[in-house]
């Protein structure tokens, strides 16, 4: 860590196949690719590190298939730090006919209906064939609401597999092994959780569990008290978050990296998201506007076209649309971070936060 301003921590992770710059956004590419975009524009927005998913890559095109093709990096492109979610998370929100064991999970597949296991041995296993940079515990996260009991039961089994993950991930240097706290709301299991973990030991730390249809308060409620129970020193990956304000105010409470698909997926749905919030480019208010999506933008949709534009190719189903939508979103989502990284270092994060909610506030244009 470089610097600290009240919770929140920017700092720079080193790996051999280059440095994640923290507070990071890490795009997510599940079939080993950032939907519409070309691994060097990916890049070009400033990410350091994408997402891979174990439950969709073990399905098609196999992992087996891509370490026999030189592993995750060399088949999509992509030559900086990749991390890869365990799979569990996907087969409880993807999969069909689960069957959920002490040993691990059974499913059949939602592409074929075939059927698969994932234990944390075959996701261990897996997320080295991948050629993953930082890997993640296989672990389960139950849907919330639930009962305390239910969540407790979950968390208990999901540090028995963090357990067994580490052993099978065994000592690979050069390549990093997450574990993932869970305990739901209850800030006591959440620090159960957090001591099971620390006693296994591991090279960061995710909150997970979160952003299952809580709400942000009661996500904000939890991370004011979750982060904390993790070593300061290491890595904290808030899974699967989130829109920009989420993101916001979970770095202001002491989260370092964070993912989600909301950037790429409202790009393909018409969906961008810029300093004065939330942009329906299918709106028809859009449709004789000569001005960019947003003036202070140097991504190529904002250099270069305009709302007018950028409405017709949406309404025409075309291609470049999604391109381009997505392009803007993942690059606001890096100016963000890169704006926050900045405030960070120079201990003003408080005006940077109130800068933010005030440009949202104003509304688009
Ligand atoms: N993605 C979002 N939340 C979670 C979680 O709790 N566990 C895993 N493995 N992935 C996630
Ligand atoms: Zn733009």
């Amino acid at each position: 860590m470089t610097a600290t301003d009240g919770r929140a921590r920017s700092g720079v992770i080193d790996t051999p196949r280059g440095q994640i710059r923290t507070p990071a956004f890490m795009p997510v590419g599940t079939a080993a690719t950032v939907k519409a975009m070309m691994p060097e524009s990916v890049a070009a927005t400033g990410a350091d590190i994408l997402l891979g998913n174990t439950y969709h890559l073990m399905l098609r095109p196999t992992a087996e298939r891509i370490a026999a093709l030189g592993g995750l990096h060399k088949f999509m492109n992509w030559s900086g730090p990749i991390l890869t979610d365990s799979g569990g998370f996907q087969v409880m929100s993807l999969a069909e006919l689960r069957k959920l064991t002490e040993e691990g999970v059974t499913f059949r597949s939602h592409i074929d209906g075939s059927r698969h296991m994932l234990s944390p041995e075959r996701s261990m296993e897996i997320q080295t064939l991948l050629g993953s940079d930082i890997v993640m515990c296989f672990d389960e996260c139950p849907a919330l609401p639930a009962d305390r009991d239910r969540i407790a039961e979950s968390m208990r089994l999901s540090m028995r597999w963090a357990e067994r993950s580490k052993e099978a991930f065994g000592d690979r240097p050069g390549h990093a092994l997450f574990g993932i706290q869970q305990g739901g709301l209850d800030e006591d299991l959440r620090g159960e959780s957090a001591e099971a973990l620390q006693a296994i030991g591991f090279d960061g730390y995710a909150v997970g569990g979160l952003a299952v249809g809580e709400g942000q308060a009661a996500m904000f409620g939890c991370l004011d008290y979750a982060p904390q129970m993790l070593p300061a020193d290491k890595p904290r990956y808030l899974m699967g978050v989130g829109k920009p304000d989420d993101i916001v105010g979970a770095v202001a409470r002491g989260i370092d990296m964070m993912d989600c698909v909301l950037p790429s997926r409202s790009g393909r749905t018409g969906q961008a998201w810029t300093r004065r919030g939330q942009v329906n480019i299918k709106n028809a208010r859009h449709a004789d506007d000569p001005r960019p999506l947003d003036e202070h933008c140097t991504c190529p949709a904002c250099r270069n076209y305009s709302r007018a534009y950028l409405h017709h190719v949406f309404r025409s189903g075309e291609i470049i649309s999604s391109m381009l939508l997505t392009w803007h979103n993942l690059h606001y989502y890096q100016e963000l971070m890169a704006g926050m990284r900045a405030a960070i270092a120079q201990g003003r994060f408080a005006a940077f936060e109130a800068t933010f909610h005030a440009q949202r506030a104003e509304g688009d244009i």
